[in-house]
């Protein structure tokens, strides 16, 4: 057993290999909390979670598990006294959810049912969900509040909406529950080490590892999808976080849980052109990259920018890091890893 006596609290952490859960695993553990990582390594790699360790100086548990499995997940339960959890485990890649929608639907919500059902099991009463923006579909044009409605425009950013009522349902019928469902916009960046950062293995869905690739050679062009957008430049704009804060936003979240279920965004209300990212990652790297104006992507919206004010007046979480800092800590981790982490 590796957690320690004196942690704040022992988290579970499931999906903690991947982007946003490894770096919320450095700012646990780096605040005391004690972190047992369940992961099934099918989008991330064992990797990150060493390097996660290398960072904090601190030991962390790791579990390879699909959350579908009860008896597995039951026996991770068994094995530590869990005081809170943070769910990231789930697929997250728009265009590859809707030609695959019932893995997504059952990876997504049937993973988020089974957790709670051992969460109730077990006695564990506190969760952090990772949820999307994704669920405010188009936002038409303004910064989105956690009051806009749900218009869920994907299968991916549909099944995050279901995992949000399936937690409101569950929190109404267990009201000893406390549920906080962070949505957040497009995380970016990597931590400032260049030794944690987004490694996505098989296929490529996002815009900033592409630009990572191009940059460092791997891939010759970017693809832009849409320039007929009805935004500045034509382009869908997006509201990228950088990913350090984004990890400092959950353990803030774990530390305020209260009875019921609460949304708050998580975002810069900056918004930034799919070509002005292209520029700030050409600037950044110092590399060109070169790109062709395509057709949209089936999913895609127009625009998503986050008011981030709630959460600023509630917590004092604000997001300082520019596009600039964030492009500049996702080279550094490319350049140190041109192919990813190692095995
Ligand atoms: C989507 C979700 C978001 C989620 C994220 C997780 C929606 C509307 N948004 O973000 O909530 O957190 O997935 O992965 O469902 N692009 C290109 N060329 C590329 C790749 C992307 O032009 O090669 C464009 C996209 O069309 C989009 C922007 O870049 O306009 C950002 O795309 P991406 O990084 O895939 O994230 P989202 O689709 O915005």
């Amino acid at each position: 057993m590796t957690v320690p006596e004196d942690a704040v609290s022992t988290v579970l952490v499931t999906g903690g290999a991947g982007f946003i859960g490894s770096h919320t695993c450095v700012e646990l553990l780096d605040h005391g909390h004690a972190v047992v990582v369940v992961d099934d390594h099918s989008t991330s790699s064992p990797a990150a979670l060493d390097a996660v360790q290398s960072l904090s100086g601190r030991r962390l548990t790791a579990y390879r598990a699909d959350l579908r499995d009860a008896t597995a997940l039951d026996a991770v339960f068994g094995a530590h006294r869990i005081d809170a959890v943070i769910h990231f485990a789930a697929r997250k890649a728009v265009g590859e959810s809707i030609a695959m929608p019932l893995e997504y639907y059952d990876i997504n919500v049937g993973g988020t049912v089974a957790l709670l059902r051992v969460m109730l099991a077990r006695g564990v009463h506190r969760l952090v969900f990772s949820s999307s923006c994704s669920i405010y579909g188009d936002g038409g044009g303004h910064p989105l509040t956690e009051d806009d409605p749900a218009r869920p425009t994907n299968p991916y950013a549909r099944s995050k909406w279901m995992c949000e009522q399936v937690i409101a349902d569950t929190v109404h019928r267990h009201p000893e529950l406390s549920a906080l469902a962070l949505r957040y916009f497009n995380p970016a960046g990597a931590h400032p080490s260049g030794l944690l950062g987004e490694d996505p293995r098989g296929a490529l869905h996002n815009l900033m590892p592409y630009l990572m690739q191009v940059a460092v050679g791997r891939r010759p062009r970017i693809e832009v999808f849409g320039s007929d957008y009805p935004t500045p430049d034509g382009t869908a704009v997006r509201d990228y976080v950088h990913v350090v804060e984004i990890a400092e936003g959950h353990r803030m979240a774990l530390e305020r849980l209260r009875p019921g279920l609460r949304v708050l965004n998580l975002g810069t209300g900056v918004g930034t052109s799919v070509l002005q990212l292209v520029e700030a990652f050409a600037e950044a790297s110092g590399r060109k990259i070169p790109y062709d104006l395509v057709a949209r992507r089936p999913g895609d919206v127009a625009e998503l920018v986050a008011d981030a004010g709630r959460v600023a007046g509630e917590w004092g979480w604000r997001a300082r890091r520019d596009i600039g800092e964030m492009c500049r800590d996702a080279w550094r981790f490319q350049q140190l890893h041109p192919e990813g982490y190692p095995g």
